[in-house]
């Protein structure tokens, strides 16, 4: 639990430098999604917007340095989880710090996408095309963020298959995302 603290609050620090006023919902959002009723309800935590103040220079290069730090962290929490699904007795604790973390990023995502981040701006694998089309871009991070509220109250609750079952919804939300707006390597 330490460490998804540490990664809730580097995070959080993004939030604060990157997006502004409309990200300082998210943790207390993402707290909400620890309730009862958050988890039950699946996805009742307010999806961050993507910010409408572009960025440069300076600023545009340093939150295009944490998206890519802070997709590491998603990424590599996934790679506990995609074990941990292989497994016919899966480390339930190990998995439930990492959907926990997956589910409290999800909150999260739309912030980290403000104008001005594209490849236009330096080295990233996002796409022009989040721009041009955000109200996909939205669909797909709330799709996104469905998946990982379940996924972690399947988890929390010790549900083994039913984490199995939502771990694979999660990962095909976020093929979903990268198939349109990604860069592939
Ligand atoms: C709504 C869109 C969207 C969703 C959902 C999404 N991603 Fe991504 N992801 C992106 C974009 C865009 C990039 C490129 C970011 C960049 O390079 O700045 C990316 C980059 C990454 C990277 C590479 C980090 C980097 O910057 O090189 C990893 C790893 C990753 N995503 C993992 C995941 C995982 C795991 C999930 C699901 C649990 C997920 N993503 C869900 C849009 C999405």
């Amino acid at each position: 639990m330490r460490k998804f603290v540490l990664l809730a609050g580097a995070s959080l620090a993004l939030a604060a430098c990157s997006a502004g006023e409309e990200e300082a919902a998210a943790p207390a959002a993402a707290e909400a999604a620890d309730t009862e009723e958050g988890a039950a309800e699946g996805a009742a935590a307010e999806l961050a917007a993507m910010p409408t103040e572009a960025l440069s220079g300076e600023s545009a290069a340093m939150a295009m340095h944490d998206r890519h730090e802070w997709f590491e962290e998603l990424g590599d929490a996934f790679k506990v989880l995609m074990r941990a699904s292989k497994s016919d007795a899966p480390d339930m604790a190990a998995v439930k710090e990492a959907t926990a973390l997956a589910e409290a990023k999800s909150n999260d995502l739309p912030g980290l996408f403000a104008p001005g981040t594209g490849p236009d701006a330096g080295k990233t694998e996002a796409k022009a095309n989040i721009w041009e089309s955000p109200d996909d871009f939205m669909a797909k991070a709330k799709d996104f963020q469905v998946a990982a509220a379940a996924l972690n109250a399947a988890a929390q609750a010790d549900d083994v298959d039913g984490f199995k079952a939502a771990f694979g919804k999660t990962g095909g939300t976020c093929k979903a995302c990268h198939d349109t707006y990604r860069e592939e390597d």
